[in-house]
């Protein structure tokens, strides 16, 4: 639909403007339609009506733009085999990827990786401070892991280890709490065994810090 307004504007322009407005328009909607007819029928507003336009995250569900392909893959594969079973996973997520084979799933994976992430900022910024010191260095008297080490700077991830830079403090949140509640994510992650050393306040400084990083 923003095709159609942008050439509407280009018409009050001269003439040159009006055709490489024209032109670009229409490169624009060429680009727009290639990615998705790449998969077989099968549409991403499957699910960017509940992650949000361009995968940025919206309300419960988490930004995927900008995530690490293979984990983004094997979170479907998790989903689909129900061992990852946190309560919003259970009630949205492993009916959305019932019927995805690994085809798509990993073309899936592959477009949202591709997109670039935007930054949620809604945490506390007054415990950004102290979310960032447990991040970077863990701590070492209560046997907490520095999440630097896998995660990497501002938490952009590697190979399957997942990017946390950006993502809504909500989801941060009731992720590192639900491990520690005894939810699983997938077979032999390192996570339960790290958040479950963390309390309540290390958990709002940690979810209000990687809010922020971009
Ligand atoms: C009905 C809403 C809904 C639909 C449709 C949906 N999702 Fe989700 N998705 C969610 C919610 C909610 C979560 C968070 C689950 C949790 O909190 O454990 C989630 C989590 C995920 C995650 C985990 C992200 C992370 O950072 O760990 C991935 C990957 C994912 N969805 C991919 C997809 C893909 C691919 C599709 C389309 C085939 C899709 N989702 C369709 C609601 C949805
Ligand atoms: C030994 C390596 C390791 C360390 C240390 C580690 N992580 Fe992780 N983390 C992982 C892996 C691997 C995953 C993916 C889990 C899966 O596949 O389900 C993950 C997943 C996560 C997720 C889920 C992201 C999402 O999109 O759902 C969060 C949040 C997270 N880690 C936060 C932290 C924090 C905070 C720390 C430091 C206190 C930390 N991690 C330390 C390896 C690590």
């Amino acid at each position: 639909m923003d095709h159609a307004v942008s050439v509407g504007q280009r018409r009050k322009e001269p003439e040159v403007m009006r055709r490489v407005g024209l032109k670009m328009a229409l490169l624009a909607v060429v680009a727009f339609i290639a990615p998705a007819a790449a998969w077989d029928g099968l549409n991403v507003k499957n699910c960017t009506w509940c992650h949000g336009t361009s995968g940025q995250g919206y309300m419960v569900a988490p930004r995927l733009a900008g995530q690490r392909p293979a984990y983004i893959f094997k979170q479907i594969r998790d989903f689909r085999e129900h061992t990852r079973d946190n309560p919003f996973s259970r009630q949205y997520m492993w009916g959305a990827v019932a019927a995805l084979d690994p085809g798509a799933a990993r073309d899936l994976a592959a477009y949202f990786a591709t997109i670039q992430p935007k930054p949620a900022n809604d945490g506390d910024p007054t415990l950004a401070a102290a979310g960032r010191t447990i991040y970077m260095e863990g701590i070492p008297e209560a046997n907490i892991a520095a999440c630097y080490a896998c995660h990497g700077p501002n938490g952009v991830g590697v190979r399957d280890i997942p990017r946390l830079g950006g993502l809504a403090y909500f989801y941060l949140k009731a992720r590192l709490e639900q491990w520690g509640q005894g939810y699983h994510s997938g077979v032999g992650t390192p996570m339960p065994i790290v958040a479950r050393q963390l309390g309540p306040a290390e958990i709002e400084a940690l979810a209000s810090y990687l809010s922020f990083v971009r």
